[in-house]
């Protein structure tokens, strides 16, 4: 309250201002619901989910980013070397690491939650045309801590801006766009759970990502290679008869 009070003292708030205020909570709370959580997106285009994600950094682990609102529990299994792509058109990724602690030991059985847009910017939960998995998967590693996938190098998209969210951005002259990027959620018995996204360098917005979810350490190099070089032991639908991308993170997490 003390802080409330500050706030409306700083601004002067006026009644005009505080009648507006009260509108946009109570836009949120109409339009929301369990799939569509404008509050969470109110909190990550304010930079507030960020600040409360830095407050509580753990040093010596990766960092970790925004988990947004489009994680679905039941991610289907996805092997070691499995395909995310599967039929879909776009630029192949293999994207590749090893879970590790920090120092430097990989952790034998970490789980890793994956998920991504479609190469139209949707998510599946946002598009009728996908099933509800699609860009969705969920690997377990082996001894050597190492995971891989296939999938298509994911897109820049727009977060939802069609409520009170987008009012707030066009009244502060902002876009709805994100840089392109792969989610995670990474868990292991004895270790925090790290929730985070990695970023291609040569993104357009890596410098204006709408929910500030870009950390230095999650900025990779996607290495463009050769068909013929494409490793053997990774599942892939179809033949590969064109240049594809390669990123490799390490995962690093820390005990709890
Ligand atoms: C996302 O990265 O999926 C996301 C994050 C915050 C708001 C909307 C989407
Ligand atoms: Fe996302």
């Amino acid at each position: 309250m003390e802080h409330l009070h500050d706030f409306a003292r700083e601004t002067n708030l006026t009644h005009d201002e505080w009648r507006y205020g009260i509108a946009v909570l109570e836009g949120c709370a109409a339009i929301e619901t369990e799939d569509d959580h404008e509050f969470v997106l109110a909190s990550d285009v304010l930079g507030l989910s960020s600040l409360v994600d830095m407050l509580h950094f753990s040093d010596e682990a990766t960092s970790s980013s925004v988990l947004g609102p489009f994680h679905v529990s039941g991610a289907p299994p996805l092997a070691v070397g499995g395909d995310m792509k599967r039929t879909f058109g776009g630029p192949v990724l293999l994207a590749e690491g090893v879970i590790r602690d920090a120092d430097g030991n990989p952790i034998h059985g970490a789980e890793l939650d994956i998920w991504q847009t479609a190469p139209n910017g949707l998510y599946a939960s946002q598009d009728e045309d996908q099933d509800t998995v699609s860009f969705h998967g969920l690997m377990t590693v082996g001894d050597d801590g190492r995971y891989a996938f296939n999938t298509v190098k994911p897109v820049e998209y727009t977060v939802p801006s069609d409520g009170p969210v987008g009012d707030i951005l066009r009244a502060c002259g902002r876009h709805p766009w994100c840089p392109s990027h792969l989610h995670y959620i990474v868990k292991a018995p004895g270790y925090r759970t790290l929730v985070t996204e990695i970023f291609p360098k040569d993104d357009p917005y890596l410098d204006e990502d709408t929910v500030f979810g870009v950390r230095d350490d999650l900025v990779m190099t996607y290495h463009e290679k050769l068909a013929a070089d494409f490793p053997g032991g990774m599942t892939l639908s179809g033949k590969i008869n064109a240049p594809f991308l390669s990123v490799k993170f390490d995962v690093i997490l820390a005990k709890e």
